[in-house]
């Protein structure tokens, strides 16, 4: 694919150091804010990046790209993922996909009248260890319970506690831990169990923002917890799921998913798997979408969709339960 990146800050710069692996990929352009122009120029030249654009409207018109990775701040998902599918270009969004669940039905609609690839980027659904887990969870007989936890401590957090509020904190931004840490649970629960029968969120909540949360999601039969906290964290970060004949451990956050083990009902070790071919947790998701969009696999980008809009609807939920509102 012809690749044209949106954004410039850390997760941009932390998926560059992977391009060299990705064999398939051309990076012909980067597009930022004129505020960050250096650091568009500095990308550019060290990544042989050929075009360097603050403008995306004159990227669209000028630009020799297939695709657009949409690589900044949540809110803006949204409207330059629209613009990129109305000028005929496929779509790699940064999670969550959009702030709004009917944003999210409007790209769909787009896309798939158009016939475009639109696919959000999350690690976890592409990781092998996931995979795996996936085929393993059958023989833990009837899932019971599932907790899921990722908390980690953010450096944001500080600035936060300081006055300033990026992004991940803003509430006009469709910041906070539900959007940012805790959406890779509700992947990772969605993609073993579908959508749920009901979804409350019980947020820890510092000036309008869920800083951390409690999130329940009911199956019926299977009950699910996750956890993300952007405010606090512990050595123990893990996933558990619990079925009566015995139980998987997660050995990390949801978004890498580093390992994991399978006991039997009486806590033993049978297995420990870890199958990750890459040791960057986004190598597995970008080969992915690589193939995706030289295939023209519409077939595989709606089963993507389906999990997505999933996710959404139980955002959308996780939200209005806990009467939070994101711009
Ligand atoms: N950080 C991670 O580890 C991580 C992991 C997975 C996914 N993500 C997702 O990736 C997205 C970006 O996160 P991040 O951590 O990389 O944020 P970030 O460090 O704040 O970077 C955001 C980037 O977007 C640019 N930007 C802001 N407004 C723009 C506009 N109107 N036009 C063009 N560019 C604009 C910013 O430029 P300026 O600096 O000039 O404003 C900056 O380069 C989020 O959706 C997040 O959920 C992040």
């Amino acid at each position: 694919m012809k690749l044209a990146i949106i954004g410039s800050g850390k997760i941009v710069h932390d998926f560059l150091t992977i391009i060299k692996d990705l064999k398939k990929t051309e990076l012909s352009a980067i597009i930022g804010t004129e505020r960050s122009v250096d650091v568009l120029q500095q990308l550019s030249s060290e990544y042989h990046i050929n075009e360097v654009y603050t403008d995306f409207d004159q990227a669209l018109e000028q630009g020799d790209f297939d695709t657009v990775y949409v690589a900044v701040p949540n809110f803006l998902h949204y409207a330059f993922a629209k613009k990129a599918l109305e000028h005929g270009k496929n779509v790699i969004s940064e999670k969550p996909f959009t702030v709004k669940y009917e944003e999210f039905e409007s790209l769909k609609k787009i896309a798939l009248e158009k016939k475009l690839v639109l696919v959000e980027a999350i690690t976890n659904q592409y990781l092998q260890n996931y995979l795996d887990l996936k085929q393993k969870v059958s023989e833990l007989g009837d899932l019971k319970v599932i907790e899921s936890n990722y908390s980690q401590y953010s450096s944001r957090y500080d600035a936060f506690k300081a006055g300033k509020v990026l992004p991940a904190f803003d509430p006009k931004k469709g910041g906070g831990a539900l959007m940012d840490l805790n959406i890779y649970n509700i992947h990772f629960i969605v993609g073993l169990l579908g959508r749920p029968q009901k979804v409350s969120y019980l947020p820890n909540i510092e000036r309008e923002i869920d800083t951390s949360g409690i999130l329940t999601l009911d199956y019926g039969k299977t009950k699910a917890v996750a956890i993300g906290a952007k405010d606090s964290t512990s050595p123990v970060v893990e996933t558990i799921i619990q079925g009566n004949k015995g139980s998987i451990v997660v050995n990390g956050p949801t978004n890498e998913m580093p390992s994991f083990n399978v006991f039997d009902k009486d806590k033993q070790l049978i297995e420990k798997v870890d199958h990750n071919i890459y040791p960057h947790r986004m190598y597995q998701e970008f080969v992915e979408f690589e193939k995706i969009i030289e295939e023209n696999d519409l077939a595989t980008v709606k089963i993507k969709l389906q999990h997505s809009e999933d996710v959404m609807w139980v955002v959308k939920h996780a939200l209005a339960s806990a009467q939070l509102k994101l711009e």
